[in-house]
C-alpha cells in the first residue's frame, strides 16, 4: 500500500477517529462505518461542508441528507420526538431506523442539508467507529450513502476507496457493514409513515407502535417522499423569475456573480466569486430570506450547470414551477 493510500484509509482505532472528528471539524469529507453501509460525513452545520459533499458523491439534486448523532439527547436537540417518536427511538436506537421529524426551532443544521425542508431526519448509527467520531466532534454528521450517485452503496472501506477517491479527505475501515442495506426510515410528523423500507423490518416497528404503519404510496403528496425522491420540496411563496439579466419593479434579487444588476429592493449575492461551493451552502437560507421580505417577485440571475451547478438549477426550477 503507497503512503498516500495509508494516509487517507486509516483502520478503526483511537488515532482514526480523532483525525476523522478534526477532519470534520475543520470542513473536509470523512467517509465512516456504520452498521448499515459506509456513509461519506460532513459537519451537518457547517453549509460549506455540506455542498462540497454533495459535489463528491455527484448528486444532480440535493437530496435532503440523514443528520447521525450519538445519542436520543442529540437528537431532541435538532428535532421535536413525539410519543411514538420516542417509543421508536428508545427501542430501537443504536440501530437502523431513520425517524423523519419536524425540526427544532433551534435546530443549527444548516439548511442545504435538510434542502430547505422544516424537518430533518435523524438516526442513531449501531457502529462503535461511528459513535466514536461522533461524540469526539460534539456535532451532528450528515452521511449519505458513501458511493458515487447511481453507484451502489458500500459496504467495505475497498468499496468508497473505489468509488470516491480523490473526491473525499479521509476513510476510517472498520470492516465489512453488518446490516448491509441502508436504514429504514420511518417519518412522525402525524401518524408513522413508512418512507424506506431497510435494516428495520416493518413488522418489528409495527409490533412496538401496536398498529400499522402507514404507506409512503398510499399517501396524497402532502407528505413526505418516496425513498430518493423529494415529492415534497421547498418552495417559497414569492414567485420566482429564473435566468433574470435585470431587475423589474418591486423585485428582490438573488444574485450570482460579480456583475451584479440594480435596482433590487434586496439583493442578496448567491458568490459574488461565482464560487459554485458557496452557492450551494447559501442557496436555500437566501431563498427564505428574499421570500421573506414582501417583494413582488425575486429575480434570479442565471447560474452555470457544471458541477453543483446542476443541482442548484434544479433546486430553483422546482422552487419556480407554479403551484398546484
Ligand atoms: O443507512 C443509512 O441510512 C445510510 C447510512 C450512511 O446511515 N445513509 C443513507 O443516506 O442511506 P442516503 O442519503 O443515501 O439516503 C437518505 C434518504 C433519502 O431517500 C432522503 O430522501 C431521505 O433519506 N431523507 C433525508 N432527509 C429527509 C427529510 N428531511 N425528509 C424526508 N426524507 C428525508
Ligand atoms: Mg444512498
Amino acid at each position: 500500500m503507497s503512503v498516500e493510500l495509508a494516509r487517507r484509509l486509516l483502520p478503526a482505532d483511537r488515532a482514526a477517529m480523532t483525525a476523522a472528528a478534526r477532519m470534520l471539524g475543520a470542513g473536509g469529507l470523512v467517509a465512516f462505518p456504520t452498521e448499515t453501509v459506509y456513509g461519506l460525513g460532513a459537519d451537518a452545520t457547517n453549509g460549506e461542508a455540506v455542498a462540497r459533499l454533495y459535489a463528491a458523491k455527484g448528486r444532480p439534486r440535493f437530496n435532503p441528507l440523514i443528520a447521525h448523532v450519538a445519542d436520543l439527547n442529540a437528537a431532541r436537540r435538532l428535532a421535536r420526538l413525539d410519543a411514538d417518536a420516542e417509543l421508536l427511538a428508545g427501542v430501537f436506537w443504536p440501530g437502523p431506523l431513520t425517524l423523519v421529524l419536524p425540526k427544532s426551532p433551534s435546530c443549527p443544521i444548516s439548511e442545504l442539508a435538510t434542502a430547505g425542508l422544516d424537518r430533518i431526519a435523524v438516526r442513531v448509527p449501531d457502529h462503535p467507529a461511528a459513535l466514536d467520531i461522533l461524540k469526539a466532534l460534539g456535532k451532528p454528521v450528515v452521511a449519505p450513502s458513501a458511493n458515487r450517485s447511481g453507484h451502489l452503496s458500500p459496504t467495505t472501506a475497498q468499496h468508497v476507496l473505489a468509488d470516491l477517491d480523490g473526491h473525499i479527505d479521509l476513510i476510517v475501515d472498520g470492516g465489512a457493514s453488518s446490516v448491509g442495506v441502508e436504514s429504514t426510515i420511518v417519518s412522525c410528523l402525524g401518524a408513522p409513515m413508512l418512507l424506506r423500507p431497510g435494516g428495520v423490518p416493518r413488522d418489528a416497528i409495527e409490533r412496538v407502535l401496536e398498529h400499522a404503519l402507514l404507506d409512503a404510496s398510499s399517501s396524497s403528496d402532502e407528505v413526505p417522499l418516496a425513498p430518493g425522491m423529494l415529492a415534497s420540496h421547498y418552495a417559497p411563496r414569492t414567485p420566482l423569475r429564473l435566468n433574470a439579466m435585470a431587475v423589474h419593479a418591486g423585485e428582490a434579487l438573488l444574485a450570482f456573480g460579480a456583475d451584479v444588476p440594480r435596482g433590487a429592493m434586496t439583493t442578496l449575492n448567491l458568490s459574488a466569486s461565482s464560487d459554485l461551493v458557496e452557492a450551494a451552502a447559501s442557496l436555500f437560507s437566501h431563498l427564505r430570506a428574499l421570500d421573506a421580505c414582501e417583494a413582488r417577485g425575486i429575480a434570479v440571475m442565471p447560474i452555470p450547470i457544471d458541477g453543483l451547478g446542476e443541482a442548484i438549477n434544479d433546486r430553483l426550477a422546482r422552487a419556480a414551477a407554479p403551484r398546484s
